[in-house]
């Protein structure tokens, strides 16, 4: 037997397949528990440290109502109002918090400040989004897609169509290699992924028998596909110039009706980690609208709006996983 019990969550490439489908299956067990009201609490009297440096809606919801059906206590560190990174190093904050918490929730820029507070903190570690990664997002997604396609997580195609490099992308590859599954990037030549992060999903695949595809083209991109993924063109902590540039490159990869027909699989389905700019009912799509006459961008309203969208579904499972992220690696 194994367990992940005082593991950090910083990347999933720090996993195997059981390790991961172990995580998986939690999740899944731990939805039924919460449905059936029959949950049993694993972090009674924990006390768990929020830091978010960007922000979020899913991810912090995630983590507080998760740690409170489990029995324990957070306290949220948002971008403003404590010293982390700007009087406090984050070497310094993280003997601070391991002190005083029993687990650390981390949301910011570069993945080395969350590897940072693993190392000095003395207790685990979760990595709540950096520039590079967001592995619980992708857990979320596997459940997602394994409970809607009824499939095992082996066989189920997913294809990211938009920026390569996005931290989204990155973590999916990483999953996808991990879980030994097929993975497209459909992506302009411009923004494929990183040479070292793809080097690294092909180390793990080459273990699990994963099949990672980078390509520009997007009808053969998706071609019997199981999964389209979108994400966002610009991400937190790029520059607003970046948006000219993007919509540019990535205008031809807007996930429309007519790229989920070039699947050519009636069953496939739509996913997205959200928040997603789909129309201009938000302040930054009006502006962008104004801008550049967009009034969608990653995803069409018309996708996103569908019956293949399974974007809600997508959004609660961040709940169920990251909770059970938290049991794995905190709980009795
Ligand atoms: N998908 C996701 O991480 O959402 P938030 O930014 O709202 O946490
Ligand atoms: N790529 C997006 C994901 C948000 C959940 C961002 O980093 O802003």
């Amino acid at each position: 037997a194994f367990n992940l019990r005082n593991r950090s969550f910083l990347t999933l490439a720090d996993f195997n397949t059981r390790e991961m489908e172990y995580m998986l299956d939690l999740a899944e067990d731990l939805k039924k528990a919460k449905y059936a009201g029959t949950e049993q609490q694993h972090l009674k009297g924990k006390n768990i440290a929020l830091i978010f440096e960007k922000s979020s809606t899913r991810t912090r919801c995630s983590f507080e109502v998760g740690a409170k059906d489990q029995g324990a206590h957070v306290t949220y560190l948002g971008p403003s109002g404590s010293h982390i990174g700007h009087k406090e190093s984050v070497k310094d904050t993280a003997r601070v918090l391991g002190g005083m918490f029993d687990g650390i929730e981390y949301r910011g820029f570069s993945q080395r400040n969350v590897e940072i507070l693993a190392e000095y903190s003395g207790v685990p570690v979760w990595n709540g989004l950096t520039d590079e990664d967001h592995p619980t997002q992708v857990l979320a997604d596997f459940l997602t897609a394994h409970e809607v396609l009824k499939k095992p997580y082996q066989q189920i195609k997913f294809a990211f169509v938009g920026d390569g490099r996005d931290n989204v992308s990155n973590a999916l590859m990483l999953g996808a290699a991990v879980m030994g599954m097929e993975y497209h990037v459909v992506t302009p030549k411009e923004l494929e992924p990183e040479a070292e992060t793809l080097a690294k999903a092909n180390e793990i695949a080459a273990k699990t028998g994963a099949k990672i595809v980078v390509t520009n083209d997007v009808k053969a991109g998706v071609k019997g596909m199981d999964v389209i993924y979108a994400d966002v063109w610009v991400s937190m902590g790029e520059s607003d110039d970046m948006w000219a540039k993007r919509i540019e490159l990535l205008k031809p990869y807007q996930v429309t009706k007519e790229v989920m027909e070039a699947t050519e699989n009636p069953k496939a389905i739509f996913e997205h980690c959200l928040p997603a700019f789909h129309n201009t009912e938000t302040e930054v799509g009006k502006e962008i609208a104004e801008k550049f006459g967009l009034t969608e961008m990653e995803v069409t309203d018309e996708v996103f709006e569908s019956e293949q969208s399974v974007v809600f579904r997508e959004a609660e499972n961040r709940m169920h996983t990251i909770k059970a992220v938290m049991v794995a690696t905190l709980g009795d």
